[in-house]
């Protein structure tokens, strides 16, 4: 099941354990763990001075009282000083001792601060990469939702050369209106040349195609020819639905259901919604987020939307950044989701 970003105060978000980033004496102090007392009543604290304090990377667990949830699990990050002192392992063991006892306590839904990415100076960009890292390490294996919660937008931050380098591509391709206009009608002729010839994915040189002068749409969408054998496979395929295009490209990748639909950020159920029912219409989300994971290049992730009812947009920033990532060859979506979040757009998955 999924990882997914939220903006929020972590009191407030209902679900079977929040993590407190707390300090050795586990006796409460500022930030999110003055905020989790604060919300959960001084039971939470009663409780804690029964618990002997608690050591860096380790993670104790005491009931939620007056909060939204059944358990508080309390961990304690690591001070950050130059990243030579072990910091980052003991990040990492914050992240994986508390969904251990997550697990141990029939946990299927977590919530996370940035651990140790406030007052205890962990830099955020870093910060970030670790808990993605731990948490979708852990998903792998397990069924739970997980929920990275950002507490201010100033405390999220993907690198300023990654943000700068989106941000560029915005100006240039985002339209505030959406209107076909020439420019867009050229853009769409130019990426359709460079995949044609390409110069986008490295793909071997096909023999290049002068797109007519009035060709304002994506190319036709090229079934690449190890997957669409003969006519009437072909006249298939254009009549195959979302469902059908989606269950045969998890068949062409050679990757298991699971692991697509893992790596889409999409949970089980949902899979198997989509898999049992062939007219099944997902939300265009989620559409990207299959994708992504299935690393189609941009006319194919167009073709998929179209059987879904949608398409790209140059008036969807979220789409921008999306293609953004599709053109640049990184189709890790938990790349894609820090900058849709960073970008304040919806995030890809669940
Ligand atoms: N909900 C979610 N996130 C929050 C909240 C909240 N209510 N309040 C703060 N945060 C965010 C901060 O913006 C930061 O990104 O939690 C992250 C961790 O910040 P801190 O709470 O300062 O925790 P940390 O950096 O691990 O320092 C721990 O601070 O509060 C004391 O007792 C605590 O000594 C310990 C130290």
């Amino acid at each position: 099941m999924p990882l997914k970003l939220i903006r929020n105060d972590i009191t407030r978000v209902e679900c079977d354990a929040i993590v407190n980033a707390a300090n050795h004496t586990l006796l409460g102090g500022g930030g999110v763990d003055g905020a989790i007392h604060r919300a959960a009543g001084k039971k939470l604290l009663e409780e804690c001075r029964t618990l002997n304090g608690c050591d860096t990377g380790e993670a104790k667990i005491t009931k939620g009282y007056d909060l939204p949830c059944r358990y508080v699990i309390h961990t304690v990050g690591p001070i950050y000083t130059d990243g030579k002192h072990g910091e980052e392992q003991l990040l990492r063991n914050c992240y994986r001792n508390s969904l251990k006892l997550g697990l141990e306590h029939q946990c299927e839904s977590m919530a996370f601060p940035l651990i140790s990415a406030g007052a205890y100076g962990y830099p955020r960009t870093e910060a970030l990469r670790i808990a993605t890292d731990e948490i979708t390490s852990f998903l792998s294996d397990h069924d739970m939702m997980v929920y990275l919660v950002i507490f201010d937008q100033k405390a999220f931050q993907i690198s300023s050369h990654l943000y700068s380098d989106i941000q560029e591509y915005i100006d240039q391709n985002y339209a505030e209106t959406h209107s076909d206009s020439i420019s867009e009608r050229r853009r769409r002729r130019n990426y359709a040349k460079e995949f044609i010839s390409g110069s986008f994915f490295g793909r071997k040189k096909t023999e290049e195609k002068e797109w007519e002068e009035n060709e304002a749409v994506f190319p036709p969408p090229l079934y690449s020819s190890e997957s669409v054998e003969s006519l009437e496979e072909r006249l298939k395929v254009i009549d195959e639905s979302f469902s059908e295009m989606l269950l045969r490209k998890i068949d062409e990748s050679g990757m298991k259901d699971s692991e697509c639909y893992k790596k889409a950020n999409i949970d089980r159920k949902l899979f198997s919604k989509i898999r049992s029912n062939p007219s099944y219409k997902p939300s265009k989300p989620t559409v990207l987020a299959f994708a992504i994971a299935l690393e189609l290049p941009l006319p194919e992730t167009e073709e998929m939307l179209m059987k879904a009812g949608f398409a790209l947009s140059p008036s969807s920033k979220a789409d921008i950044i999306v293609e953004y990532f599709i053109k640049n060859g990184n189709y890790d979506i938990f790349d894609i989701n820090d900058a849709l979040f960073a970008f304040d757009q919806p995030t890809l998955g669940v």
